[in-house]
């Protein structure tokens, strides 16, 4: 039996610009799926939580059964594999829950057929998967789910380890609201096709907090970092991908005494990411936003 792991990941900073060649300041999480992966008559993909049992034969028009498809596709020899995967992600919420199952259950189909990739490679296969749900996935995605740790990603490079100097605590909230990372991908290529040099600006504007926040990871300046995330989120806000519930977020962490708090992911919706000084402190952050938010949790990056 073969058995694969994703990690959720979180974008500290440079989403959606990193879909147009800017870097992106993301981690990946302990938080993530498990796959398992055995040999059997037909293959077919169980996600219990989910309450879904695809076969990629009969179940054509469900695109998770067409994901798991295209990664049967990439051995030369279509395997027959009965994948089991164990979601603990909320879909939809902006922690790349659908990369963590693709990266996991290519993990492990790999495993139970004795194949060997790098987790940079594993990032690239998983694309596959990644393109099915959205048409033009940056990688950020794939690459945190299979890699893990602080990062710089830019399209196209290989991805640069950041060491931080200290742990990242970070209270995660979950909105609520289901969002699609391919419609706040699409309004965004809508806004740049009418309006190019403006939103080619706030890209930059982007970039701009994504190198300042690399060092203010590596240099442990908790306070630097929150604030570039502040500033990121009205970036972000100012491209129409927050809502009333994420301000409503965001200012409950700042309040609770949150360095910076900004939405992560696709936005419209999702979750919201907020700074901790520590592990006490986002505590309370988190105590406050479970008042409001669906549900809220401590990550801890970087130890
Ligand atoms: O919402 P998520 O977890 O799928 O994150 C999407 C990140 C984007 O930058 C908006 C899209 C991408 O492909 O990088």
């Amino acid at each position: 039996m073969g058995e694969g792991f994703g990690r959720g990941k979180v974008i500290l900073l440079g989403e959606h610009a990193v879909v147009y060649g800017r870097p992106a300041l993301a981690c990946g999480i302990e938080r993530g799926v498990r796959a398992t992966a055995a040999p059997a008559e037909a293959s077919r993909l169980d996600v219990p939580v989910w309450d879904l049992s695809l076969a990629p034969s009969t179940d054509a028009e469900e695109p998770l059964a067409r994901a798991f498809d295209a990664l049967l596709d990439v051995y030369g020899e279509r395997p027959r594999l009965a994948v089991e995967a164990d979601v603990a992600l909320p879909a939809g919420a902006g922690l790349g829950c659908s990369a963590a199952l693709g990266v996991a259950v290519l993990a492990a189909m790999d495993d139970a057929l004795g194949v060997e990739r790098e987790a940079e490679e594993r990032a690239e296969v998983a694309l596959a998967w990644e393109r099915v749900f959205h048409g033009n996935p940056s990688g950020v995605d794939t690459a945190m789910a299979s890699a893990g740790g602080v990062a710089v990603f830019r399209r196209g490079e290989p991805l640069r380890r950041v060491a931080p100097k200290r742990p990242l605590i970070l209270a995660v909230a979950n909105s609520g609201e289901a969002s699609s990372t391919k419609h706040m991908v699409d309004s965004v290529r809508r806004q740049h096709e009418r309006n190019e040099a403006r939103i080619e600006e706030t890209f930059d504007g982007i970039a701009a907090l994504v190198r300042n926040g690399e060092l203010a990871v590596a240099a442990g300046d908790v306070i630097a970092l929150g604030q570039l995330m502040d500033l990121n989120h009205g970036l972000l806000s100012s491209l129409l991908l927050s809502t009333t519930k994420l301000e409503a977020l965001c200012e409950t962490a700042r309040a609770a005494g949150a360095k910076g708090a900004k939405l992560t992911g696709a936005g419209g919706g999702g979750c919201m990411i907020a700074l901790c000084e520590d592990r006490e402190s986002a505590g309370g952050v988190c105590a406050a936003l479970e008042e409001i938010a669906d549900e809220a949790f401590i990550a801890e990056v970087g130890t």
